[in-house]
């Protein structure tokens, strides 16, 4: 399976320094936001990964990851000319993936669980679509999924609710089928003008083809100033913890 990572959009929630770098760019531990989605995919054997992101700032990312040798990995890079949206971005991948099943991850997102498990049994599911939930506090950032209890399934998602009806939130880890390129191609802007991944979750959800797990892990969206310092913190701890048990 191939992998995608969106690492473009305005990074307006960590200005000042995104007016001069790309967020993705930005430190978490001793590597750029972006490694970690990047080893994520490593650690689940997808080695073949298209990075996308805005003309401004790709040579930056190729000075600091090239073609991905070092991390073992084979990396493409393909610009999104504007911030159109994240739905809008993954339409830049629709010729890196051709006719195959693919996971796409928000470069923003770092998390704990290892993608392996998850990986595999969206290989063994038919057709369609997964998504990863993860409970949070602040339901209003995100994309907020219901499910029903009795089936099990998603019956709706809505984006960053006024009134949220679940705490579930559907984190920037996505799994899909080539069919999502033609969603996309019938899909309409939002009120903020954006193509929205949200409306492509609610098709494969109106197909009855979405399917879902929970994330058993930390994850945070380090989009914020907040977030990305709390971001930090957990990926330190998790590497002192690694340091800490080599020695033993
Ligand atoms: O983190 C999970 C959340 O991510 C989901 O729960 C939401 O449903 C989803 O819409 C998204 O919400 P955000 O408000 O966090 O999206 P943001 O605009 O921060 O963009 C997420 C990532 O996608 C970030 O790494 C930048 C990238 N991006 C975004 C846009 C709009 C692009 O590369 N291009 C874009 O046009």
């Amino acid at each position: 399976m191939k992998g995608v990572i969106l690492a473009g959009g305005t990074g307006t929630r960590l200005a000042p320094f995104t007016k001069v770098i790309n967020k993705h760019l930005l430190p978490v531990g001793p590597h750029p936001m972006i490694y970690w989605s990047v080893k994520k995919l490593e650690n689940a054997g997808i080695n073949d990964i298209l990075i996308i992101t805005h003309d401004d700032h790709l040579d930056n990312f190729k000075k600091i990851l090239g073609n991905g040798n070092d991390l073992g990995v084979n990396i493409t890079y393909k610009i999104q000319p504007y911030a159109g949206g994240i739905a809008h971005g993954l339409l830049y991948a629709k010729e890196f993936i051709k006719k195959e099943k693919f996971i796409f991850m928000l470069g923003d997102n770092i998390f704990e669980d290892s993608l392996l498990p998850y990986v595999k049994n969206f290989i063994n599911q038919d057709e369609g679509a997964k998504i990863l939930l993860k409970n949070v506090e602040d339901p209003e950032r995100y994309g907020i999924a219901t499910v029903n209890k009795i089936t099990n399934q998603i019956t709706s998602i809505v984006e960053k609710p006024q009134n949220p009806l679940s705490n579930l939130c559907v984190t920037g880890i996505y799994m899909y089928d080539d069919e999502v390129f033609e969603y996309i191609d019938y899909l309409k802007t939002s009120d903020r003008g954006e193509l929205e991944i949200t409306d492509i979750n609610n098709v494969y959800i109106s197909k009855e083809k979405l399917s879902y797990e929970a994330l058993r892990g930390w994850w945070i969206d380090a989009g914020t100033h907040n977030s990305l310092f709390i971001a930090n913190q957990l990926v330190y701890k998790e590497l002192n913890k690694l340091r800490t048990d080599d020695n033993e």
